[in-house]
């Protein structure tokens, strides 16, 4: 039987985004300097959950196509998630990234979407989910937490993780309330997404159970 054929096409991702979209910035700024064929993707679209924040704004002046998809416009929450979802699919994508978007994506959309849409969160999961992972890490006294780029599934950041990144709790850090534990989280958060992000797309990978293999 023939080998089947490399397929080496630059992957399409859509980065979704709630807020200042610094991991969103990341992406862009590894795959201007590395170039959209060396790094394996290109970004196609940007979406969000509301309008007027950086992360937006990042895409734009970065020349690339923006979409917004407000909870409050839709009927149910059924509805938003199914629009996000047609949204998302109008790009056609190969990976959906949740770069601190602030959603938690329904049945629809993980329909289209499973197995191919990554999520970056703040804490070592499973410990501290959710919406307040630093917050939350602090509040427990971990003395070391860090981030996590995962699958998503149906549950609340519970899918198969991919990699993490481990940073330490300093005593200061009760001080302001983890702004500056958040800040130091991000810097190895960043560095964690664009390379995630960049094997899966040059590699390939299967999802085996809880592991996550890149080819
Ligand atoms: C990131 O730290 C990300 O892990 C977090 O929001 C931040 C977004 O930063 N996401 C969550 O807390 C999701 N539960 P950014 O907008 O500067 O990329």
């Amino acid at each position: 039987m023939a080998a089947k054929p490399v397929d080496r096409r630059a992957r399409r991702l859509v980065v979704l985004v709630s807020g200042s979209g610094t991991n969103l910035q990341a992406l862009l700024d590894e795959i201007a300097a590395t170039g959209v064929a060396a790094y394996g993707a290109e970004i196609v679209a940007v979406g969000a959950d509301r309008d007027g924040i950086e992360g937006l704004a990042r895409a734009e002046r970065s020349g690339v196509p923006t979409f917004v998809r407000k909870v409050k416009d839709y009927g149910t929450r059924e509805e938003w998630d199914a629009a996000l979802a047609e949204a998302v699919a109008a790009h056609e994508p190969d990976l959906v990234v949740s770069a601190g978007f602030m959603k938690i994506v329904g049945k629809e959309f993980l329909a289209r979407f499973g197995g191919r849409f990554v999520n970056t969160h703040p804490a070592l999961l499973p410990s501290f989910p959710g919406a307040h992972g630093v917050r939350d890490a602090l509040a427990y006294g971990a003395r070391v937490t860090g981030c996590t780029v995962h699958f998503v599934d149906d549950g609340v950041d519970t899918g198969p993780i991919i990699a993490q990144g481990v940073v330490e709790v300093r005593d200061e850090d009760y001080e302001d309330e983890g702004v500056a534990l958040h800040e130091r989280i991000k810097e190895v958060e960043r560095k964690l997404l664009v390379d995630v992000v960049g094997r899966l797309a040059r590699n390939g990978y299967r999802i085996e159970g809880r592991k996550v293999v890149i080819q």
